[in-house]
């Protein structure tokens, strides 16, 4: 399970959060047992029984003779047992559902998350058992969610994707002790997670061909671009105000890049529903997938497809122009290596190469769909 296995450090704490039924067990259960190999795991978890973590065991081969279950609610409890027990690695499964008695208020509550994950944290520091904390949190985002959490923690990993698909995409958002922006793709199966060992060949491989609505984009947030695909639904509305929904975007967003379309590429979207997708359930909040967001809302209205051999990526700006973004050459070389040799990028992108079609602003990068 890189991006967080091989870097684990004494007393590191990292929190995994993800929404409710995500696969954050599995993923616990799966690095458990990888550390078991060679280390005594302990596994406490407030949300179900030991016999339920037992036969998901059973089910992804994660039983273990070193791999201890420990089914417990009480803060006091939990820190005695490490301490008698003195395990080497520790997974608290999950922090809402621990509680200090030392407070009154009920599990899950603001101040209980904030003393639960502080002791924990103060436990890992005085002996250096690291400790991997599950958070959950809502599509609402929760009460008690895991930023109270984040600041505590030394390492924060996000785990999403969509429980109807196969994909989970494992996020690392901010880590004290190695890089962030790092992420890992796994598919879900009856036997657990498996890492997917090429994830742009992997989401490449549905992607629609010869149908507008689609582009390519190389998305990172740190050093490893995946190739995903965006794609765009333009159709008219029946209702009095239009539709707009997305998934895996900013929905605010969408609303600003709707008003430059209609000012700066003189399309006119009032009577028009518009749902963006990012597909595989990934979420992608980097400014950089505003340019391929837009070409593909502009390709689903003007009814052409986006040549497959194009890509794009740049943050889009105010009066339409296209800016830098972080991370130019690691995407270029990605989308190169899957064979694109239409890269269309900022005008500023100080590279030289043939495959790159540096672009002032949205109206040339409009230009190139045709
Ligand atoms: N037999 C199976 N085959 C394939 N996938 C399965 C199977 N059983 C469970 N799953 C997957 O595992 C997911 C649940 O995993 P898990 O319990 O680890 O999630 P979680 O994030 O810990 O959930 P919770 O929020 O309830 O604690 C299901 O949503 C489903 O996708
Ligand atoms: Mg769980």
């Amino acid at each position: 399970m890189k991006p967080l296995e091989g870097g684990i450090v004494s007393g590191q704490v990292i929190l995994i959060s993800g929404e409710p039924g995500i696969g954050k067990s599995t993923l616990l259960l799966q690095i458990s047992s990888n550390i078991s190999a060679e280390k005594r795991v302990l596994y406490i978890t407030g949300e179900e029984s030991a016999y339920q973590v037992y036969l998901r065991g059973q089910r992804i081969d994660a039983v273990s003779e070193n791999l201890y279950i420990f089914p417990e609610t009480e803060l006091e409890t939990i820190i005695q047992t490490i301490k008698n027990f003195k395990p080497d690695f520790i997974i608290v499964d999950s922090v809402q559902t621990i509680y200090s008695a030392d407070l009154e208020s009920a599990p899950g509550s603001v101040s209980q998350v904030r003393e639960v994950s502080s002791r924990l944290t103060e436990l890992a520091k005085s002996t250096g058992i690291p400790v991997i904390i599950v958070g959950q949190v809502t599509k609402e985002g929760s009460i008690a969610g895991p930023k109270v959490l984040e600041h505590v923690v030394d390492t924060v990993a996000q785990f999403e994707g969509e429980r109807g698909h196969a994909y989970r995409v494992l996020k690392v958002i901010k880590n004290r002790f190695g890089a962030s922006g790092e992420m890992a793709v796994f598919s879900m199966g009856e036997k657990g997670l498996k890492e997917v060992e090429d994830p742009s060949s992997f989401f490449l491989s549905e992607r629609p061909e010869g149908k507008p609505g689609s582009i390519t984009f190389p998305y990172t947030e740190g050093a490893k671009p995946v190739l995903v695909e965006v794609q765009a639904l333009v159709s008219k509305t029946v209702y009095a105000v239009p539709q707009r929904k997305t998934q895996g975007f900013d929905i605010n967003r969408l609303s600003i890049l709707i008003a430059i379309i209609e000012k700066e590429v003189g399309i006119f979207l009032k009577d028009k529903d518009i749902f963006v997708n990012i597909v595989g359930g990934i979420t992608v909040k980097e400014p950089a997938v505003d340019l391929p967001v837009a070409l593909a809302i502009i390709s689903s209205i003007i009814d052409r497809p986006v040549p497959t051999n194009l890509t794009a990526f740049g943050e889009i700006g105010l009066t339409g122009e296209v800016r830098s973004v972080y991370y130019t050459e690691h995407r270029i070389k990605e989308a190169k290596k899957f064979g694109f040799d239409k890269i269309v990028v900022p005008y500023s992108t100080d590279i030289e190469d043939k495959a790159l079609i540096k672009v002032k602003n949205i109206q040339e990068a409009v230009g190139y769909l045709r």
